[in-house]
């Protein structure tokens, strides 16, 4: 018998319930996983809170969770490609938040050799969607980025994919996360009135910013980019609104292939996520409000 966290209506973090789950035997195509470690992210607490309810209504009970990684436990019948034991990293929609899942091989990735399930489970959602935009801003030597919410999990990982393309990187935080972005690399600047100002004087020693990737979408990030960037077509953001919309400032593109992209640079050594709480899978309601308060640094993972 496995565990899954589920809900049954929208709502805050404390609508989460802890359950006991049947699964059936995995049918052709599909996969049984045990989860050892899940990723958590800040579109967690957003489904669970209803933000897709008139977009893309859940069926109930819904499980939340888009990552984690684990080991092959079955495999369907005739099935070639990942076998018992195998470590994967499982990237989806919803779902995650269980101990063992029944998935399908589309939607894994094998972990590399050298990556800890801990670490993998993190890759799918900051990793992918870091290496996503900074491809998408054409991100290459001799650049200098400008990372808005740099000490996230979208962030941080952003700040390494970029040094790892060879590229300077800039990073907003807050005071509390000056000294983290500095030890990843980046040139920290505090966020707050003034941003631009101060980037530019950061700029004066790194070099003029040529690309930005916002995970924050504030009215001052985008102000703050297209003062700062020229080539708006050079600027990717994850959390598009009007204000982003307005500037044309492009929302990110997921790439295919991302997740084992990231999970490459992760086994280069060139990737690696600060997992700053942890809480075991049934204190999933925790971890969410963790989230909510919008200044994880890293990632949050739920061990099941
Ligand atoms: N479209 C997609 O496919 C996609 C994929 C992944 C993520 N996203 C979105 O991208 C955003 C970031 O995701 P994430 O996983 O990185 O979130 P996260 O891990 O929760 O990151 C939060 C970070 O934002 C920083 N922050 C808070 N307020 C800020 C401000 N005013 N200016 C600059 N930084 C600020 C915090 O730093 P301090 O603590 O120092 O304030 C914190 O480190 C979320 O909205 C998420 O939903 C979209």
């Amino acid at each position: 018998m496995s565990t899954r966290i589920y809900f049954t209506e929208y709502g805050e973090p404390a609508v989460l319930q802890v359950g006991p789950e049947e699964l059936a035997p995995p049918g052709p195509g599909q996969v049984k996983v045990e989860f050892r470690a899940v990723g958590v992210n800040p579109f967690d607490w957003t489904l669970v809170a209803g933000v897709l309810k008139n977009s893309a209504p859940l069926e109930f009970p819904a499980v939340p969770g888009s990552e984690a990684a684990g080991v092959v436990t079955e495999v369907g019948p005739a099935f070639e490609g990942f076998a018992i034991g195998d470590e994967v990293i499982w990237n989806g929609f919803t779902g995650g938040y269980r101990t063992e899942a029944l998935v399908s091989a589309e939607q894994l990735t094998p972990v590399p050799v050298g990556v800890s399930l801990e670490q993998a489970a993190c890759i799918p959602v900051a990793g992918g969607t870091a290496y996503s935009a900074l491809r998408q801003a054409k991100v290459g030597p001799d650049d200098v980025v400008l990372i808005h919410a740099a000490a996230g999990g979208v962030g941080s990982a952003a700040v390494q994919i970029a040094q790892a393309f060879g590229a300077s990187v800039i990073g907003t935080a807050s005071e509390n996360n000056q000294d983290y972005l500095r030890e990843l690399g980046a040139f920290p600047v505090t966020y707050g009135p003034g941003l631009a100002e101060r980037v530019r004087s950061v700029a004066e020693e790194v070099g003029p910013v040529t690309a930005v990737l916002d995970a924050v979408g504030t009215e001052e990030s985008v102000a703050a980019t297209i003062e700062l960037l020229p080539d708006r077509g050079r600027a990717v953001i994850t959390v598009p609104g009007r204000h982003s919309r307005d500037a044309g400032i492009a929302k990110v593109r997921l790439e295919d292939g991302r997740v084992w992209e990231a999970a490459t640079l992760a086994a280069e050594g060139l990737l690696t996520f600060t997992i700053s709480q942890r809480f075991p899978l049934i204190e999933a309601a925790d971890a969410l409000e963790a989230s909510r308060t919008g200044h994880v640094r890293g990632k949050i993972v739920l061990l099941p």
